[in-house]
Formats: C-alpha cells, sequence, structure tokens
C-alpha cells in the first residue's frame, strides 16, 4: 500500500503508517504543492493525507480513482476538500479533530483575547521602541476581561473550550450562538443561547469558531459590524472568508469595533485581499495578527497526524474512517 503525503508533518503519525508496512512517500520540498503536482505525485496512492493549503477537488479524486480509498485532511476544516464531489465519488474523506487541537485552538483564542483587552502587543512595541519614557496613570489604557461578555458563534469543541477558561478562568459571562441549544452546556457554565443579533449586540468579545461553508461565508459582514459595541473585539480562529474583511477593515477604520485578533484571513496568506481601499490590517494598532498558528502546538500538530494515521489505516483494513466527513 502506498501512501502520498503533500507535506512533512511532525510527530509521529508518519512512523504509524510505516510500521504498518505501507510505503510512505513525502513530497521533500518544504512547500505548498500545485493541484498538477499533487495529480503527478500521489498517482497510484492507495490514500492521501493533505493539508488545508491544499485544494482536493474533483479533477484531482478522478486522477486519483479508482485506487486511492481514502483522503485524510491534516486540519479540522475541510472546506479545501470539494465534499460533494467526494461523496458522488464515494470517496471516504476524514477530518483531525482530537483533544489537543482543541485546547491548542481555545487557548489561541484566548490569548488573542486577553493580549487585545491588555493591549499586550501595542505595549511591547511600544517599550521595545524605546518609547517608555515614564510611568502615566492612561498610558495604554486597557480593558479588563472578568465580568465582560464573551458571545461564541458555534459552539462545538472549541467553542466550549474556550466558554471553560473564560467562565471558570476569567468570570466572564458567556452568550453563545449555534444552529442548536446545548442545555447541559448552558447550566454548566451559565451561558445563556442568544440570536446571532443578540449575541453582537450584547458582546464584549465575538469569537468565531463555525466551519467555513457556503452559508457561513460572510457569517460577519456590515450589518454585523454595525450591531456590534465600539467597545468590542472580534476574535477569529475560524477560517478567514467567515468575515468579510472588506467590511472588517471599515468597521476598524471607522471604530465600529475597538480591534480584532486574527488568525486567518480571507485570502490567506495574504493579510488583505485588496489594497485597493488603502486600509491595511497590517497598519492598525488595535489589530493583533497571527499567521494561521492557532493549532501550532507540539501537541497538536502531532496529535493531528496521528489521527490522520488512524483514519487510513482504518479505510485500508476494511474498516471506516472514525473520523469522516458527512
Ligand atoms: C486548522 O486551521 C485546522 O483546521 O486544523
Ligand atoms: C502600579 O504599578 C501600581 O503600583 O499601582
Amino acid at each position: 500500500m502506498k501512501i502520498y503525503i503533500t507535506r512533512e508533518i511532525p510527530g509521529e503519525g508518519i512512523k504509524m503508517l510505516k510500521d504498518r508496512g505501507y510505503k510512505v512517500e513525502v513530497n521533500p520540498e518544504d512547500r505548498v504543492l500545485t493541484k498538477e503536482e499533487i495529480i503527478n505525485n500521489a498517482k497510484g496512492c492507495d490514500a492521501l493525507l493533505c493539508l488545508l493549503t491544499d485544494t482536493i477537488d474533483a479533477a484531482v479524486m478522478d486522477a486519483l480513482l479508482p485506487k486511492v480509498k481514502i483522503i485524510a485532511n491534516y486540519a479540522v476544516g475541510f472546506n479545501n476538500i470539494d465534499i460533494k464531489a467526494a461523496a458522488e465519488r464515494k470517496l471516504p474523506v476524514s477530518n483531525a479533530p482530537g483533544p489537543e487541537i482543541t485546547e491548542s485552538v481555545a487557548e489561541q483564542t484566548f490569548l488573542l483575547m486577553l493580549a487585545l483587552a491588555h493591549r499586550l502587543v501595542e505595549s511591547d512595541r511600544f517599550t521595545r521602541d524605546g518609547k517608555y519614557t515614564g510611568w502615566g496613570p492612561s498610558l495604554l489604557l486597557g480593558t479588563d476581561m472578568h465580568d465582560k461578555i464573551l458571545g461564541i458563534i458555534g459552539l462545538g469543541a472549541i467553542g466550549k473550550a474556550l466558554a471553560q477558561r473564560a467562565v471558570k478562568g476569567f468570570r466572564m459571562k458567556v452568550v453563545y450562538n449555534d444552529m442548536k441549544r446545548d442545555e447541559a452546556f448552558e447550566s454548566e457554565y451559565g451561558a445563556e443561547f442568544v440570536s446571532k443579533e443578540d449575541l453582537l449586540k450584547r458582546s464584549d468579545f465575538v469569537s468565531l469558531h463555525v466551519p467555513l461553508l457556503p452559508t457561513t461565508k460572510h457569517l460577519i459582514s456590515t450589518n454585523e459590524f454595525n450591531l456590534m459595541k465600539p467597545t468590542a473585539f472580534l476574535i477569529n480562529t475560524a477560517r478567514g472568508p467567515i468575515v468579510d474583511e472588506k467590511a472588517l477593515l471599515i468597521a476598524l477604520s471607522e471604530k465600529k469595533i475597538a480591534g480584532a485578533g486574527l488568525d486567518v484571513y480571507e485570502c490567506e496568506p495574504a493579510i488583505d485581499c485588496d489594497l485597493t481601499d488603502n486600509l491595511e490590517l497590517r497598519a492598525m494598532d488595535n489589530v493583533i495578527l497571527t499567521p494561521h498558528t492557532a493549532s501550532a502546538t507540539i501537541e497538536a500538530r502531532g496529535a493531528m497526524g496521528v489521527v490522520a494515521a488512524k483514519n487510513i489505516i482504518a479505510v485500508l483494513e476494511g474498516g471506516e474512517a472514525p473520523n469522516a466527513i458527512k
């Protein structure tokens, strides 16, 4: 059995596959492959382990079928794969969720909230730049998090792990919106299920934890920013296109919201899709930008490889992928 992996990944995942006696081929270059390169390099593989930066569409599937038995995505998100095309071809696709990645993303989301509230990055730049010439009562005033309202849009594992930190660690109040209510969660965390509109109106921090789907693209756009408090922060560690980036730039420049913490971008890896309006995220002090690293811990990235490997092994041994996308 041959497994093709589109880029080197950390941890034990590759070793697990080799230990099964599979022939594992890893793209030797540390870069994103083109679609043509994936097709050429992966041809004849029994399983494809791909990354969120790889576009896996019908053309790639048709080039690898009928031999390929599973596409295992090294990510929780799966918007890079045409799930409908895979279903039509009865080709299983798996993602790579797990407790380690949940904790890692929740930690980095919380880190962005805390850093925005206490103006950490700005303060560091200010101090480094030699601007600290004396203590002042109003120097770099931030805001506390305790007693503030955190609005969570999308209450999956990551949204819940974030709520736990906010409520139990920082005594915040949580409101949430999701397709369905979770009453056990509500009673454990004193959380309140609210409409998206109410959430946007009431929250001091709004954090997004939905998958990117046609229905969640630009979930946060001009109307939503108009509902938010001018003191509120938006945090996005989910997927860039969930936020209408142009509307975000305008909301930030018009001070409709206080700031944003972003790990993902609409035209990633570009930080700004469109510079024709002369608005740039990177020029704004009230914005903290990270390069899609919310799951970049040794624990999370290692676990993702193990989960991807387990899905491949399950399918190649005649079973079902434990993390099959339905
Ligand atoms: C990271 O963005 C992931 O989806 O795993
Ligand atoms: C601040 O540094 C204080 O001592 O209150």
